[in-house]
Parts: structure tokens; C-alpha cells; sequence
């Protein structure tokens, strides 16, 4: 929403969980309906035209779906050449070791949290694997404070969900999460 205010974009969003309709919605009273286009849409089947996308945005879901080896190439050939893919996740600092979660998260810890890996974890498939050139792969920094900012805002907003995440955080103040954001441009 905020990026097709900013930028004067004409934005497709395709969402798995939240119903256009209820997207829809929050398009109209944020004056952004002939702007953005909700639709319903599953990562693994995009119903779109390959290279017509100048970019790729995805804020807090690729890891849901982009831990598998083969979906950079799948995500990319929507891109026109040139075109950009970004990402903004929930991720670790580093890679655990061992098969348990960290000790002082073994309290808060969900199965979800395993699609969290590194930066680095994510730079190297998308490097070696060609048809983009990775242009940033590292964590935002400070980016777990600002997660929690936002965390906060949904927990005083009503959102119940949030609480568990909000544990988590405030369990490891950064020592073990962070937020990784990385970008790379269709060759
Ligand atoms: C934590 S929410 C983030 C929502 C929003 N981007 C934001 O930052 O507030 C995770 C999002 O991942 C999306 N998601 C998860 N699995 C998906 C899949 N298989 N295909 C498409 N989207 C998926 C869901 O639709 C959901 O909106």
C-alpha cells in the first residue's frame, strides 16, 4: 500500500491467507483503489505472464514459501530483465546448530521458525545459481528493534496472534533473530 503511495506504482498484490475482499477494503479507505489490485494467489502458482513485473516485493512471506532451491527461478522469470526481486524476512544472525532451538527460545519456539535461516544461508543458492546478480543479502541492522516496534503497535492494536511473537523477541533482544532483507536483479 505505502509503496504504491510513495512511488506512483501501479501494484498487483497477491496474498494467500487475507481475502481480496477484505484487502479491498483497506485499499478504499486508503484512497488506493486505482492503484493496487488484490488478488488471491498461491506462491507455487502465480497466475501471471513471465517478465511483466519490473519488480518483485515481498515483505515478511518469502520464507514461507522461498526456502525451496528452485523457487528463485520460478519467482524470476516474472521479471522483465533488469527487474527486481526484494525480500524482507524474519531470519537468524547465523545458522543453528544441532537440532534443538536456542535455550532461551525453546519456550516460544514454533515449527514455522524453521524456514528462519541467514543471510548468508540465502545469498549463496541465488548466487550460484545464475539468471540474477545479488546486489544485497545481509541483515537490517537493529532490524529485530524494529520488528518489535511494529510487534507492540499490532499487540496495542488487538492483535492476539502477535503476542507469541512478541515473546519471542523481547526472549532474545537480537541475540539470535534478525531481520534479513535481500535483492536481486534479473539478469
Ligand atoms: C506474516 S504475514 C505478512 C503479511 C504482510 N506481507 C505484512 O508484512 O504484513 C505472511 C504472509 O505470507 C503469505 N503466504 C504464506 N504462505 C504463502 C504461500 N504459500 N503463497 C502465497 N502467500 C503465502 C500469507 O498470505 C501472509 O499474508
Amino acid at each position: 500500500m505505502h509503496r504504491a503511495k510513495g512511488f506512483g506504482v501501479r501494484v498487483t498484490a497477491a496474498d494467500h491467507w487475507i481475502k481480496p475482499a477484505e484487502n479491498w477494503a483497506r485499499l478504499q479507505a486508503a484512497s488506493l483503489a486505482d492503484a493496487v489490485m488484490p488478488m488471491h494467489a498461491e506462491a507455487h502458482a502465480l497466475p501471471f505472464a513471465d517478465g511483466c513485473f519490473d519488480a518483485i516485493v515481498s515483505v515478511d512471506a518469502y520464507h514461507y514459501f522461498g526456502t525451496d532451491d528452485l523457487y528463485l527461478a520460478y519467482v524470476t522469470r516474472l521479471l522483465r530483465p533488469g527487474g527486481r526481486l526484494g525480500i524482507v524476512v524474519p531470519d537468524l544472525e547465523a545458522e543453528l546448530e544441532g537440532s534443538a532451538p536456542p535455550e532461551h527460545l525453546r519456550a516460544h519456539w514454533d515449527r514455522d521458525f524453521n524456514t528462519f535461516h541467514s543471510p548468508a544461508w540465502r545469498r549463496r543458492p541465488w548466487e550460484r545459481g545464475g539468471g540474477v546478480e545479488v546486489e544485497a543479502a545481509d541483515a537490517v541492522p537493529d532490524g529485530w528493534e524494529d520488528s518489535l516496534r511494529w510487534i507492540e503497535a499490532c499487540v496495542a492494536d488487538g492483535v492476539v496472534r502477535a503476542r507469541g511473537d512478541l515473546d519471542l523477541l523481547k526472549a532474545d533482544r537480537g541475540r539470535t533473530l534478525c531481520v534479513a532483507r535481500a535483492v536481486a536483479r534479473a539478469k
